[in-house]
């Protein structure tokens, strides 16, 4: 016999989701206060690591789109938001450096070691699922595909860049801003004797010329997403963009693309990519030029 819920049940039940979200909201706040009085956001401090965890675990967790909305709505988070990604965003590139640098004091086989980290398995299941999709639109043309791709924001260790060229067997032009990023990288990929296939250029994504690439990927903590996508259309005639964005509650976490705008900003969206619950938080859009004049 099925039982269905009596009207007292399902008031007991949406009371707890708003205490819920409610709960969610207090915490987001806590979690970017702390992270905006704390002067050292590396690893080394336990404290920032803690809460990072804790917020991204929440994160992941199942929200319905209302819920989504009223976090997404309430005023701190709209007014914080982009001061808690900076903050976010700058101590997950402090764990990649940190992580980079570890690695490349080790005697052991680079390769061995990135494979073996817990998170190898999501950047690529991320990648193989972005090329796959890639490969679609550029609809089996063989010269594009053995064309090198730019990968934008590949950070101190480009693990996305490094599994491209392992899965893809093409060559990657990364592109980092940052010198700290872009030093250890350097060295990363000459200790995996791949500094040939992957190569780093230092560089702004809202400044770079891109005429001479056509596969272009934007990483998700590219924080100036809508200049990078500017610049891109301004340089080429003829893109293929990978940009990864935030869907969700996740975007909290990491900067997205409105999408609303794309289509007055040149461009048309070919398809996307969607996460995985638990195991892959990013989306990718794949984006070409569009029809509508600039
Ligand atoms: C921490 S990494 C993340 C990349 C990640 N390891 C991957 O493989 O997908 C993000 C990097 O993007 C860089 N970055 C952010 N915006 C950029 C831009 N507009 N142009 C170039 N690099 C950028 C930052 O300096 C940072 O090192």
């Amino acid at each position: 016999m099925k039982v269905y819920p009596t009207s007292s049940t399902i008031h007991t039940v949406n009371a707890s989701r708003i205490q819920m979200v409610d709960n969610l909201i207090t915490f987001i706040r806590e979690a970017n206060e702390l992270l905006q009085k704390e002067l050292d956001l590396s690893p080394a401090n336990q404290l920032v690591t803690r809460i990072i965890s804790q917020l991204s675990l929440q994160l992941r967790s199942h929200y319905s789109p209302e819920e989504i909305q009223t976090v997404l709505s309430n005023d701190y988070i709209r007014m914080n938001q982009r001061n808690l990604q900076d903050k976010l965003s700058e101590a997950e590139c402090l764990v990649e450096l940190s992580d980079s640098r570890d690695i490349c004091k080790s005697e052991s086989s680079v390769l061995d070691i990135l494979t073996k980290l817990p998170y190898w398995n999501i950047y690529k299941a991320l990648v193989s699922q972005e090329l796959t999709r890639l490969r679609q639109f550029i609809r089996e043309d063989v010269q594009t595909e053995k064309l090198p791709i730019i990968f934008v924001g590949s950070g101190p260790m480009p693990l996305s860049p490094i599994i491209l060229h392992l899965l893809g067997d093409v060559k990657i032009i990364c592109l980092e801003m940052d010198s700290a990023a872009y030093d250890a990288s350097c060295i990363l990929l000459e200790r995996l004797g791949l500094e040939d296939n992957v190569t780093v250029v230092m560089g702004n994504g809202s400044e770079f010329d891109y005429s001479s690439y056509r596969q272009i990927f934007v990483a998700s903590l590219v924080r100036n997403k809508k200049e990078v996508l500017e610049q891109i259309i301004r340089t080429n005639s003829d893109p293929l963009v990978a940009v990864r964005t935030a869907e969700g509650m996740k975007k909290i976490m990491y900067e997205s693309i409105d999408e609303s705008q794309l289509n007055k900003q040149g461009w048309r969206i070919l398809g996307r990519t969607c996460p995985e619950e638990n195991l892959v938080i990013n989306s990718t859009l794949f984006l070409e030029r569009g029809t509508n004049p600039r």
